[in-house]
């Protein structure tokens, strides 16, 4: 029979019963207990839904129940620091949502404080858990796209003004559109490439909406071997023109992903490539290219990272994305910040 992992999920809003509680309704190796918002009626709403044993309104109630193993902790980012304290106190094992604290200083510490506790800490950036991203990152360390010189990733919404929203306040949030979607399409440049980023210029502002987080953002990024990475985020573009895409370029071919960065596994993927023999061509020849096209079979991402991260906990192994991963994603969208308010480029 398969081991099941006992889990407590804290904050049951917009992600966590949008996605995270029906892919973790999937997972082979899970089972929800309990469930706590500090709005009753939602974790109320999400026991009836999820068919759990328990429903809380307060933190202390969900971690002092012994059979939950792993929490998974999908609150507003303020919340984030004091609530994987109180789990890894009490022994849970912590699925956070990204990004893992307010700033790079906050995440560092819910890291650390994970590790001296001996729980295991993973992050909320399902995208990598997408088919065609883990194919990509296959083929791209078998050399198919030869050496990376170009990564390119737009990830973008419509989030006008609301009245309270703890999201459009930096000092709950920890950013804007760069904080809240680019980390996705930054992370997963990186993890795609394998390539680390040296050396960040970014510039964010606020053109449409007035709240205090960037309505828009752009962050120019220099990769370890030397390539050059572009992503950009806008809470200004209507969700029917978001045109969700990640584009890597090499010296023998080039990957294009058109909305694969998003909540569902789909969209599509077109990788061509130029065979060795082509040399230098006046005319710019591109009748040659040619493609590889790619099996993969789309799934829930949200059942792989649960099912992910309870395999970890049943065999005490690595879990699959690091806190210390996150954290540098996470730099990066803080160097660009630093870099728009001082106009200068920030090494990572
Ligand atoms: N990985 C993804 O796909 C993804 C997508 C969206 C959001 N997120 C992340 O998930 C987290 C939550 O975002 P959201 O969009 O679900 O927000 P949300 O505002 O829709 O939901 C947050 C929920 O937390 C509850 N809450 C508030 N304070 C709380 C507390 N102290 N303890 C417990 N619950 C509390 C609220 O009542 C609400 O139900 C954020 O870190 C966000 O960045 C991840």
């Amino acid at each position: 029979m398969i081991k099941k992992i006992k889990w407590g999920v804290i904050g049951c809003g917009g992600i966590a019963d949008r996605r995270t509680l029906p892919g973790m309704m999937l997972a082979d190796n899970a089972e929800l207990l309990a469930v706590m918002d500090t709005n009753r009626e939602a974790a109320e709403r999400c026991k009836e839904k999820y068919s759990t044993e328990y429903a809380f309104d307060k933190v202390e109630d969900l971690l002092a129940l012994d059979e939950i193993q792993a929490v998974y902790i999908a609150s507003p980012v303020f919340c984030h620091l004091q609530q994987v304290k109180a789990a890894a106190r009490a022994g849970k094992h912590i699925l956070l949502e990204k990004p893992l604290g307010l700033d790079v200083r906050e995440a560092e510490e819910i890291a650390d404080f994970c590790h001296k506790a001996g729980v295991k800490l993973s992050v909320g950036l399902m995208m990598r858990f997408h088919c065609y991203h883990q194919k990509l990152r296959e083929l791209i360390e078998q050399g198919a796209l030869g050496e990376i010189v170009s990564a390119r990733g737009q990830f973008t919404c419509w989030f006008p003004e609301m009245k309270s929203n703890w999201r459009q306040e930096k000092h709950l949030s920890g950013g804007g559109a760069l904080m809240d979607l680019s980390i996705h399409s930054i992370d997963l440049l990186r993890y795609i490439t394998g390539l680390e980023v040296v050396e960040v210029a970014g510039i964010v502002g606020n053109q449409i909406f007035k709240y205090n987080i960037e309505d828009a953002g752009s962050v120019m990024m220099r990769f370890s071997n030397g390539a050059i990475g572009y992503v950009d985020s806008n809470f200004n573009v209507p969700d029917v023109a978001s045109k969700s895409k990640l584009e890597i370029y090499g010296t023998k071919g080039c990957a294009v992903l058109h909305n694969t960065l998003s909540q569902v596994e789909g969209g599509q993927i077109e990788i061509i490539y130029a065979d060795d023999s082509v040399g230098y061509d006046a005319m710019q020849n591109r009748e040659d290219a040619k493609s590889i096209s790619v099996e993969a079979e789309f799934g829930n991402m949200y059942t792989k990272e649960i099912e992910a991260f309870s395999e970890s906990v049943i065999h005490d192994s690595k879990v699959a994305i690091s806190a210390e991963d996150a954290i540098r994603s996470q730099k990066i969208v803080e160097a660009a910040y630093a870099s728009s308010a001082q106009r200068k480029f920030i090494k990572i």
